[in-house]
C-alpha cells in the first residue's frame, strides 16, 4: 500500500501563495455582483494563511539566525495585510475605493510573498531538514483546520 506523503511546509506555503494570486485575479475582472463574494473569499484564504504561518512557520524561523532576521518584518507584513482587509471589509463593494483597496492590497501581498519564497523558503530549507518541513507541513495543515471555524464566524459578524 502506498503511503501518502504529507508535502512539506514549503511546498503547501507555495501552493497556498499561488491560491491567493488566482483570488486576486479574478476580483479583478469580477463585476459588482461578483466582487464582494471574490473579496470574501480572498478575505477567508489571506486570514487563514497568515494566522496559521504565524503560529506554525514563523516559530520555527526563531531556530534559526538566519531565518529569524526576517520574523519581525514579515509579521508587520501581515499586520499591514489584515488592515487593509478590514479596511475594504467596511466598504460596500459599489464604493469606489473598493477595487483600489483590493489593488493596494494585492500589491503588498506580492511583495511579501516575493520575500517569502526569495528569501526565507531558500535559508530555511538549508537548515532544516525534509523530515523537519514534513513535520511542520502536517502541523500546518492541522493548525489551519483548527482556525476554520474562528475565521468563518468573524466574516459573518
Ligand atoms: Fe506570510
Ligand atoms: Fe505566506
Amino acid at each position: 500500500m502506498t503511503k501518502i506523503q504529507t508535502p512539506n511546509i514549503i511546498t503547501l506555503l507555495e501552493k497556498e501563495h499561488r491560491q491567493v494570486e488566482k483570488l486576486f485575479a479574478e476580483a479583478e475582472k469580477a463585476n459588482f455582483n461578483q466582487l464582494y463574494e471574490c473579496f470574501n473569499e480572498i478575505y477567508r484564504a489571506l486570514t487563514l494563511h497568515t494566522r496559521t504561518e504565524e503560529l506554525v512557520f514563523y516559530p520555527a524561523m526563531r531556530e534559526y539566525p538566519r531565518t529569524a532576521k526576517y520574523i519581525e518584518e514579515a509579521e508587520q507584513e501581515h499586520e499591514e495585510a489584515k488592515i487593509i482587509l478590514e479596511e475594504i471589509k467596511s466598504l460596500k463593494p459599489n464604493d469606489s475605493e473598493f477595487k483600489k483597496k483590493i489593488t493596494e492590497l494585492k500589491k503588498a501581498v506580492k511583495h511579501h510573498v516575493e520575500e517569502e519564497e526569495n528569501e526565507i523558503f531558500k535559508s530555511i530549507s538549508e537548515y532544516m531538514s525534509e523530515q523537519k518541513l514534513i513535520e511542520l507541513g502536517r502541523e500546518f495543515r492541522k493548525t489551519k483546520a483548527q482556525l476554520e471555524d474562528e475565521v468563518q464566524a468573524a466574516m459573518t459578524t
